[in-house]
């Protein structure tokens, strides 16, 4: 099915599904009455509002004295200011005295089957005060910035949870991402300590990580300690001034009591990297007090989760989505979150529904680009497993195909399960349109309605609402308490990314619609960002790393649509004039790219051309390169500033001979 084809399906589907939970009484929101009553609330008081759930779901060791201060012209955005508290306090220290000491906190499932961890909130405390203890010792500060490059394993949300407990500033690097990407990362955080492993266990292969911290760590020079975790016992070269084995590193004097750090509301929790459409990716940051508030509270409102709950995200901690659903909501509520190492496709298809059986999963928060996958391979892979036991199914990372969304409630959920697809973005810090699991009447492919303190609308090209059903601009009106505060040591980019196309209000860089009942349709960025398998990827970053190639005289990328990735990254590269076209400068192309960036930045495609179409002031024009790359024929809209129309029929030539 073509882009242009699911579109026009997304926009006739009609279908309303009544989940067999809605009106569950003790669902933390039973009913519609219950959500539009907090919703209005909400809205008529938002600052009252988000004091009060504040003061329900944490603990603060100074109470805040005001709500919230903000001012998006400037921008600034300072939530419960004079209030203190320390995360990692919240997420476990308190719960050692409400009863949930011996419960388990977090249950990790390795690669290997066998390779099983589970640490009750007692023992996860233990291990956070024992690693930051380590942090300490080696003189990480409040303030610092501490770098996180590991694969999913638990030291991973130990060194997480010890960062925060010290007040250090932890920024996870995606173990995927390449050298180069965690070099640029470590030198725009400046971070003083990195923690990494010696490998990342995938698929059944083993893939040496230390490598590429020492790649990195070449150029950056605050790193003066590196912390290495032996995931899978390989020997790597040690750099004895600078390197130490995490389990040298913890001697038993460190297992004792930390003091947690007592931070501001508005101290930095965490930076987070993600890409944008122009340069190198922003270093989104987020505060303790508002993050974790929203965290928590959405967290509670979106899975619904209860104290027997398991509750399983099968995101990477390297993305928001495992920052704020499989370490900082869960955990802050007192929640057994599930966390698992390995992929779901190995070593078969049936991998998740196993998990899911095996640990009697009640909540179960992934991507649609896994649950398409898992369609192709077939529905008896969900049948070998019981999976009654779920009874809350999440979708996020790109808008869920009606297709998938049955798939997913037939052979998954039973037929009856609510599926909460949520819309949020690593910079909103926690889901802001979503289902709520007992309450929302559901429609495939829509995110449905905004959370409770959330203001959100769509606006036309001028900034002015939207009536229904016409698509436009998703903007946020209000500040929320997860929302980012900054780009790291970039306010500029900051007001320039966000608040300067609509003054006064954040913009997401989402296209989106709302339907005669208010449903929010979600369609995708209106920037030059891909979604691949749910992960943003800047085209002006691919295209400045595969420039960056010396054969290349110049190259641009676009997303084309794919079936189980939603998008895959389709690039037309201009060559140097005294080069030759072949298949392995095609290949080394694309090897290249994995080294700049990443194995998820490699161009599926690469097509090579002698020109671009562009307008008479030499801009490119991404709009038609994206049809051709789809196989559209006709419907380019205004082509009349192409400086040479001719471009385009070359253009689709070369594609139908490459594909
Ligand atoms: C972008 C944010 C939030 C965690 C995962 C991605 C797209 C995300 C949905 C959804 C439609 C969605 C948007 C957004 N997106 N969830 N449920 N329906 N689109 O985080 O890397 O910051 O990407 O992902 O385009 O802007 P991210």
């Amino acid at each position: 099915m073509s882009d242009e084809m699911k579109i026009q399906t997304m926009m006739h589907e009609q279908r309303v599904f009544e989940p067999s939970t809605n009106g569950s009484k003790d669902a933390h929101v039973p009913d519609m009455d219950a959500y539009e009553a907090l919703y209005k609330q909400s809205m008529d008081d938002p600052e009252s509002f988000w004091m009060q759930r504040t003061q329900e779901l944490l603990d603060w060791k100074t109470s805040p004295e005001t709500a919230l201060e903000w001012d998006f012209s400037i921008p600034e955005i300072k939530w419960f200011q004079g209030g203190t508290l320390n995360a990692s306090y919240n997420c476990l220290d308190r719960h050692l005295e409400n009863g949930r000491r011996n419960k388990a906190a977090l249950i990790w499932q390795g690669e290997p089957d066998e390779d099983v961890r589970v640490f009750t909130y007692q023992m996860l405390h233990s291990e956070v005060c024992a690693f930051a203890n380590v942090l300490r010792s080696r003189g990480v500060k409040k303030g610092d910035t501490v770098a996180l490059y590991m694969p999913m394993i638990p030291e991973l949300p130990i060194a997480m949870l010890a960062c925060a407990r010290i007040g250090a500033i932890h920024s996870v690097v995606f173990a995927g991402f390449s050298a180069m990407s965690l070099q640029n990362r470590i030198q725009d955080c400046e971070a003083k300590i990195l923690v990494t492993a010696d490998a990342v266990l995938r698929a059944g292969r083993t893939i040496p990580l230390k490598p590429n911290a020492d790649e990195a760590l070449a150029a950056c020079p605050t790193v003066k300690q590196c912390i290495v975790v032996s995931r899978a016992g390989l020997d790597v070269d040690m750099k004895p001034e600078r390197d130490c084995w995490w389990h040298d590193c913890l001697t038993d004097s460190m297992h004792s009591e930390c003091s947690p750090e007592v931070m501001d509301a508005e101290d930095p929790l965490f930076i987070l990297y993600t890409s944008g459409s122009t340069g190198k990716p922003k270093g989104v940051v987020h505060t303790t007090g508002g993050y974790l508030t929203y965290a928590a509270s959405t967290t509670q409102q979106v899975f619904d989760l209860k104290d027997n709950d398991v509750y399983w995200c099968t995101a990477d901690c390297g993305w928001i989505t495992g920052h704020s659903y499989i370490v900082y909501g869960p955990l802050c509520l007192g929640g057994t979150s599930l966390m698992f190492e390995g992929v779901p496709s190995w070593p078969a298809p049936d991998r998740f529904w196993q998990i899911v059986e095996k640990f009697g999963v009640n909540i179960f928060y992934t991507a649609p680009t896994v649950i398409r996958a898992l369609m192709r391979e077939g529905v008896e892979w969900t049948r070998r497993h019981d999976l009654s036991s779920l009874r809350v199914l999440g979708s996020v990372g790109e808008p869920i195909n009606p297709e998938a969304w049955i798939w997913y409630l037939e052979h998954i959920g039973h037929g009856k399960l609510p599926i909460v697809d949520t819309w949020w973005q690593t910079e909103t810090g926690g889901i802001m349109i979503s289902a709520m699991p007992a309450a929302t009447p559901l429609k495939p492919g829509s995110a449905t309605l905004p959370l409770p303190g959330v203001d959100i609308a769509i606006v036309d090209d001028n900034g002015n609402e939207a009536p229904p059903n016409q698509g436009g601009h998703l903007v946020v009106r209000k500040p929320w308490p997860g929302m980012l505060r900054g780009v790291w040591k970039n306010p500029e980019r900051f007001k320039e990314t966000y608040f300067s196309r609509f003054p006064g209000m954040y913009e997401a860089g989402d296209g989106a619609r709302r339907d005669d009942d208010g449903y929010f349709w979600v369609m995708g960025r209106l920037d030059d960002v891909i979604n691949v398998s749910g992960h943003r990827m800047g085209t002006a970053e691919i295209e400045s790393a595969l420039v960056a190639h010396p054969a290349v005289a110049e190259a641009a990328v676009v997303g084309m649509p794919h079936d189980v990735k939603g998008e895959t990254i389709y690039a037309y590269v201009i060559l140097g004039a005294d080069e030759e076209e072949s298949d392995e400068l095609m290949k080394e192309l694309r090897v290249w790219v994995r080294k700049e960036i990443g194995p998820i930045a490699a161009p599926e495609f690469i097509q090579f051309a002698d020109e671009l179409p562009k307008t008479r002031s030499g801009k490119i024009m991404r709009r038609v390169l994206r049809k051709i790359a789809a196989g559209i024929r006709d419907e380019f809209g205004d082509t009349s500033t192409l400086a040479d129309p001719g471009v385009i029929i070359d253009l689709q030539d070369g594609r139908d001979d490459m594909l």
